[in-house]
């Protein structure tokens, strides 16, 4: 019996998957978000989503011809849940379109992107691998590598030769380690600790000692974004450690827009490599965060955000080039090449490996009319993921 209902469920699921292009007749396209909204990395789902709905504001909820719906899940920073949602999304809702977050998340429904079909734009994660993940997989995050690779080169050639490094273990900490650590060592640094910490409730201050004993120049430091830099910053400062002479260095979470300005002043001169600032200088980017502070009481945009205002744009962009036709195949290949201004700069979309070139930016922190940001002093253009070159 058991069985008998298992096999008509699986049966009957797999039949309204492959039946997912019906949708395509139809006057509206949904554009499901699976994003973590709750849990650990809320603040991350909130900026994704804030720049998403922006993105629509300013360019309608009708392309070619079609109504644009956008339904938003919250994973609840949890895979499983993802997962489930994802499913329901395309079998209950069928959605021709999904907005992937965190990393965790992207691997979770990479098979059910791939088996229905579904177009799927990640607007979050950044470690190298998740885009090979699906074939209906195009990025408009960013990679840790673009970031680490660019921060270990200039941390070399800046006068630090010994760095400690401090990472939130997972994924995408994993991946700023081990780019970082080739690019700073075959430009002649040396790492002198790789600590982990845990993801959910960091403590730093026992990793902050031992990565200060260890006498570095330097400290490289991974947290996600969505909190923690303000957490890293405060127990840095507490340790004594902003006075140390040890630089702190690291892609561009660490000076998380969004917990930049609660830092302190003891952050300033902090050098990172990123590939956006809110301090921007472009009237594109005026504009945004202008725009995004007035939709979200005064929320100032982060890097997480543009993952979200642009993946909708290769939606958009790729619906105008297909005439509204949804068909993965046909979407994806819309999104290939496509090349435009964001916020950040300028972007494209590799058509060989469907993920973002941007330029990586070094930046300091600096007080901008009383306020702290991260002010871009040089830029290395068109940076592709490292791992995929
Ligand atoms: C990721 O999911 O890969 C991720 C999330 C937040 C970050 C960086 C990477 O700040």
């Amino acid at each position: 019996m058991l069985r008998r209902s298992f096999v008509v469920g699986t049966a009957a699921v797999a039949g309204v998957i492959a039946g997912a292009g019906a949708a395509q007749a139809q006057d509206t396209i949904k554009i499901g978000l699976v994003q973590s909204m709750t849990g650990g990395l809320a603040a991350v789902g909130k900026q994704v989503v804030a720049g998403a709905r922006l993105y629509m504001q300013e360019h309608g909820d009708t392309v070619a011809g079609k109504k644009i719906q956008l339904i938003v899940k919250d994973d609840t920073t949890v895979p499983d849940v993802a997962r489930r949602l994802a499913q329901e999304l395309i079998v209950n809702e069928k959605v021709n379109v999904l907005g992937v977050g965190i990393t965790p998340v992207a691997m979770a429904i990479a098979p059910l992107a791939t088996q229905a079909k579904v177009p799927s734009v990640i607007m979050v994660s950044g470690t190298s691998i998740v885009v090979d993940r699906s074939p209906m997989f195009v990025r408009t995050s960013f990679t840790l590598g673009q970031q680490a690779s660019v921060m270990g080169e200039w941390a070399a050639k800046n006068g630090i030769k010994k760095v400690a490094i401090i990472q939130s273990d997972w994924a995408p900490g994993a991946e700023a380690t081990a780019v970082f650590t080739e690019s700073f060592t075959k430009a002649g640094g040396t790492i002198t600790e790789t600590l982990k910490v845990p993801l959910a409730n960091p403590d730093f201050a026992p990793f902050l000692q031992r990565a200060a004993d260890s006498k570095p120049d330097g400290m490289f430091v991974f947290v996600p974004g969505g909190g923690q830099a303000g957490t890293f910053a405060r127990q840095f400062i507490e340790r004594g450690l902003d006075k140390s002479g040890i630089k702190l260095i690291g892609p561009g979470d660490v000076t998380d827009d969004d917990d930049l300005p609660g830092m302190g002043d003891a952050v300033l001169g902090v050098v990172t490599a990123g590939f956006y600032s809110a301090s921007h200088d472009s009237a594109k980017n005026k504009a945004y965060v202008a725009a995004m502070k007035k939709a979200n009481n005064g929320m100032r945009p982060n890097f997480l955000s543009l993952g979200g205002y642009d993946g909708m744009h290769v939606i958009y962009e790729a619906l105008k080039k297909t005439g509204g036709n949804t068909d993965g195949e046909a979407m994806v290949n819309a999104m290939k090449g496509l090349k435009w201004e964001s916020p950040r700069g300028p972007v494209s979309i590799d058509p060989d490996t469907r993920d973002i070139v941007q330029n990586i930016y070094l930046r300091r922190v600096e007080k901008v009319g009383g306020e702290l940001y991260n002010t871009e002093f040089a830029t290395v253009p068109d940076v592709k993921d490292p791992r995929k070159r």
